[in-house]
């Protein structure tokens, strides 16, 4: 597929791929794509944030490359290593041998069979199929050294590694960062990105994606799923649930034949929903029940 000419053709694509993607984020990927810029994603748990870069990747037919952040990443862990033990066994090996070039071994130590490519390194890299979309999931867990560094290498796309050279990448990757704001990324890094808060999914989008996801099930009961999600979100909880709870607590039913919701089983399905047992006890005795009424007034076909 090549690149998509308009918001639509976005919105299309990514719709092949079962990601239903409202028109704001979908300006904002057209726009990246045209101007090569990266995306940067902020929003709750479970909204769609990753799933975006695997339906942009499959869907434009190119290869996924995911950095996974965590609090200690280094540049080692994100761009490349040498394969030390692979060096040491090469050494030893050599050592005994009689008659083997030291010369040539060094310079062997140090080439392309002993690097361990990471996936920024691999982004970075030709690629059959033209550059792959990388995704650099949960920025907000690493910290600000390693988003410095980040920072240069989304500025001019290259890495130098000083046994090798520098490898620069022959198109730019198509970047995707997300964040789930567990603190606030660095302005300089948002500054080269454009920027989109993906919130949670209105009635009418929630159903559409349970329609994409979980296509087994019936209307009537989606219906009664999607809406109570939304009442629950607007209630006081610890955390609400997000896109993929819906979707798992909407696969649970089915999977216990449930056709219509009640207090009951809401209250034994309830672990699919919410992970917090604060916000599970606040559900307890008649609340549901009366999340439920309130959810099928809102509902109710008018
Ligand atoms: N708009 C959407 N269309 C289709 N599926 C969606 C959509 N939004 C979310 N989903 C589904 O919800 C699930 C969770 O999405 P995803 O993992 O992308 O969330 P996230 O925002 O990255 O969450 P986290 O912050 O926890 O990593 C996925 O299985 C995805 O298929
Ligand atoms: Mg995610």
């Amino acid at each position: 597929m090549t690149t998509p000419g308009s918001i639509d053709d976005v919105q299309d694509l990514l719709a092949g791929e079962g990601y239903v993607c409202g028109r704001a984020l979908a300006t904002v990927v057209f726009l990246g794509q045209r101007l090569g810029r990266p995306l940067f994603l902020e929003g709750e748990a479970g909204v769609g944030k990753t799933e975006i870069a695997k339906a942009l990747a499959a869907g434009l037919g190119r290869r996924l490359i995911r950095l996974q952040c965590y609090e200690g990443l280094d540049a080692a862990s994100a761009v490349y290593e040498w394969n030390f033990p692979a060096q040491m066994v090469a050494i030893r090996t050599a050592e005994a041998v009689e008659g083997t070039d030291r010369a040539a071994l060094t310079d062997e130590l140090f080439s392309d069979r002993f690097l361990i490519r990471r996936p920024l390194l691999e982004a970075m890299s030709p690629q059959d199929g033209g550059a792959p979309v990388l995704l650099i999931d949960e920025l907000d867990r690493t910290d600000a050294p390693f988003e410095a560094f980040l920072l240069e290498a989304l500025s001019d796309f290259q890495v130098t590694i000083p046994e090798i050279g520098t490898i620069r990448a022959p198109e730019p990757p198509i970047v995707v960062l997300t964040s789930n704001r567990t603190r606030e990324v660095h302005d300089a890094l948002k500054r080269r990105c454009l920027y989109h808060w993906v919130d949670y999914p209105d009635f009418d989008r929630e159903m559409a994606i349970l329609e994409a996801r979980v296509p087994e099930a019936a209307a009537a009961l989606s219906r009664e799923v999607v809406a109570f999600v939304q009442r629950l979100r607007t209630e006081d909880l610890f955390k609400a649930p997000g896109v993929a709870e819906t979707i798992d607590w909407a696969k649970c039913l089915l999977a216990l034949d449930v056709i219509a919701l009640s207090p009951q089983v809401i209250a034994d399905t309830l672990g699919a929903l919410l992970k917090y047992q604060d916000d599970i006890a606040r559900l307890q005795g008649s609340e549901a029940a009366r999340l439920l009424e309130e959810a099928r007034a809102e509902a109710a076909p008018a």
